[in-house]
């Protein structure tokens, strides 16, 4: 492949491309090739150039959570095209397919703006609309499944476009068939089913206070997204300041039994009810009682804010932030016998 050559509009092949401005961290890196792609139906092309069969892949959307740990020997790809178009009514609700290189918070925005809701709680979470799935995303109490119709993607095992409904994606906390079976699926757009009306998710700690600093009596769905964008941004480190992923562990999911035993030994630590009876940890609690919040090594740290989120204070490699957290994973383990697993995905 020649350097930086644009082969078709559907595609763009660069070859030793920069990523350091393609991932939160910041961290530097390149990629043997990266290819973007505008237009899905240009993948089977794509995937019929031998260097990218023959090379190790990495899909990459806006790179708000992958950790690169080293340069990409092979391919990265990214899915490059927008759009978000109505297509029909189903019940109550209205069907709308977003392709995947739109930015999710600009789809919530536009949803919040066409009289829609439910995506409040979801807004401001950085990253594309592809990605949204992959682990997907949640927070403030929902997450992006309740809303998830359709997944339309390309499956290089077969070199063919699926289709795959709710069910068959197997959702779960930050999880997906996607993220098990990385880089198997490339998704090309999503399918949501919007409501019109839909009653506020409030619960989550700290909403109907923010609410209420606000001076809303009688919230709706804007001024809850707004109250969320609020809390957001005071709590987490700015990526466009400080280089991070958001969150860097999952809140480990245990058995009742052990969280049991874990809370008569450490009361303060938070217990939420997790999928399939499972109870959910709050890691940064954890990590916290660790005395991780706010240390530093060199440039990777971990942020003052938040003992969940690993932070690139300037120069620090995707090495130095990985080898930092494996030291919490092991801290943690030590004294709580609980395997904290990473949210990004580490390249
Ligand atoms: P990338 O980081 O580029 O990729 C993430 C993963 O998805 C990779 O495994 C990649 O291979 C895969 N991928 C990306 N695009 C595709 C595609 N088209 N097809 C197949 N695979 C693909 N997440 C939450 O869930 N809730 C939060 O509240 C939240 N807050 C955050 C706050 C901050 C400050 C930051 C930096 C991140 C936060 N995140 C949160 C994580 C991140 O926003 C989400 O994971 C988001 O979906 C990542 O989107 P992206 O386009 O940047 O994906
Ligand atoms: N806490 C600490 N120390 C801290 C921060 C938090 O002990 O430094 C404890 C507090 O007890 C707090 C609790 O942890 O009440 C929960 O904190 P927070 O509300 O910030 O939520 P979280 O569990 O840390 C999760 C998601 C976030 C999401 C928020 C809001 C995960 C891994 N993270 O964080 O998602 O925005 O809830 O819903 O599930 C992300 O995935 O990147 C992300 C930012």
């Amino acid at each position: 492949m020649k350097p930086d050559t644009l082969n078709e509009s559907d595609y763009r092949v660069t070859e030793l491309a920069d990523l350091s401005r393609r991932n939160s961290f910041r961290v530097p890196a390149r990629a043997q090739w990266l290819i973007e792609v505008g237009d899905a139906g240009a993948l089977p092309e794509v995937f019929g150039l031998g260097a990218v069969r023959r090379s190790p892949l990495l899909v990459l959307g806006e790179g708000s959570n992958v950790l690169l740990t080293r340069d990409w020997p092979g391919a990265v790809l990214s899915i490059v095209a927008r759009g978000i178009r109505i297509l029909d009514a189903r019940g109550d609700n209205t069907r709308v397919r977003v392709e995947a290189g739109e930015n999710w918070n600009d789809f919530v925005h536009w949803s919040l703006g066409q009289g829609f809701a439910g995506l409040e709680n979801l807004a401001l979470i950085p990253g594309s609309v592809g990605a949204a799935p992959i682990q997907n995303i949640g927070a403030y109490g929902v997450e992006v499944r309740e809303f998830i119709e359709t997944v339309e993607a390309f499956d290089r095992r077969t070199g063919q476009v699926v289709r795959l409904d709710n069910a068959a994606c197997g959702f779960a906390y930050r999880d997906s068939l996607f993220k098990r079976d990385a880089d198997r699926y490339l998704v090309c757009a999503v399918e949501f089913l919007l409501p019109r009306r839909r009653e506020l998710r409030l619960d989550y700690a700290g909403m109907r206070e923010e609410l209420a600093a606000m001076k809303i009596d009688t919230p709706n769905h804007a001024t809850v997204a707004e109250a969320v964008m609020r809390l957001r941004t005071r709590k987490l480190p700015n990526p466009a300041q400080i280089g991070n992923a958001g969150s860097f562990f999952k809140n480990p999911l245990v058995s009742a039994a052990q969280a049991d035993t874990l809370r008569s030994a450490n009361p303060a630590l938070p217990v939420w009810p997790g999928d399939d009876g499972q109870c959910k940890l709050s890691a940064a609690w954890l990590v916290e009682a660790c005395g991780f919040k706010g240390v530093r090594e060199g440039d990777a740290g971990v942020s003052e804010r938040h003992a969940l989120v690993l932070v690139n204070h300037g120069a620090a490699t995707g090495a130095q932030l990985w080898a930092l957290a494996q030291r919490i994973i092991e801290a943690v383990y030590v004294r709580f016998e609980v395997r904290l697993e990473p949210e990004p995905r580490i390249a």
